[in-house]
């Protein structure tokens, strides 16, 4: 079972999430536990304050190293694997489908994150082995990027998705974006489902589909096919 930690201000917002829908259902078949933890909790701070003004002054307040080690600390004492300890930030790597994979192998994820400010140094320094962000703008804190990272980690825990062939066949498991879909029927107002997926062929069927979605790719996110290598015949589809 993957242990997922999360250090937040607000670990209200989290309720929803892991309480719904799959991350619910990993939960509850124990195939991931999530647990959020307030680090204001753990301030020494008399009025328990985790931020405070920086050295050398200027605007905006720092979050404070002591919470957070001490959180981090707290949340270790009793786990068997080595944690990742990833730090949300929009001046980390840029989470992809290929981080979500790699986080997915792991044992234990600890998420942290900050809100409105800044991080004392010595967090990233000493603290934190993965800085993520999930793209480039800034949101007021931390937590909707673990959201979307956990949610994108947990799908892909075996077992997780109903079906164990499903993600693989989503779009960036193989590097390019999913085929066309249809469902029924055939014919909605005229507008007709491609003969080949009706005929049951199932060579040709998948033929149809890498030629789509390699053509789909080059269309809207060539910058996928950098990293992808074309075979002559693939090449050809391309410029057909
Ligand atoms: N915190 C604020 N903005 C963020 C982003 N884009 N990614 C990760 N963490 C953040």
């Amino acid at each position: 079972m993957m242990q997922i930690d999360v250090l937040s201000l607000f670990p209200d917002m989290f309720t929803g999430v892991f309480q719904s829908s799959i991350l619910k259902k990993a939960a509850d078949n124990d195939l991931a536990s999530f647990h959020v933890t307030d680090y204001r909790d753990f301030s020494l701070d008399k009025h328990h304050r985790v931020d405070d003004y920086p050295y050398g002054g200027g605007a905006g307040m720092v979050l404070t190293a002591q919470p957070l080690f001490d959180a981090v600390d707290h949340v270790t004492a009793q786990a068997k694997a080595k944690p990742r300890v990833i730090l949300m930030t929009p001046q980390g790597e840029r989470f992809d489908h290929q981080k979500a994979v790699e986080l997915s192998k792991e044992e234990h994820l600890i998420f942290i994150c900050g809100h409105y400010e800044g991080y004392d140094e010595r967090i990233r320094e000493h603290l934190v082995t993965d800085e993520l962000s999930i793209g480039d703008y800034v949101l007021t804190g931390g937590e909707l990027p673990a959201m979307v990272m956990i949610d994108s980690v947990v799908r892909l825990l075996p077992g997780v998705l109903g079906n164990e062939a499903s993600p693989i066949a989503d779009s960036f498991s193989n590097g390019l974006l999913e085929h066309p879909q249809y469902t029924r029927p055939a014919d909605f107002r005229g507008m007709k489902v491609p003969e080949v997926l009706l005929s049951g062929h199932h060579k040709n069927i998948e033929a149809w589909r890498h030629k789509e979605s390699l053509r789909r790719t080059f269309e809207r996110r060539p910058d996928l096919l950098e990293n992808y290598p074309l075979s002559e015949q693939e090449k050809q589809w391309i410029n057909d």
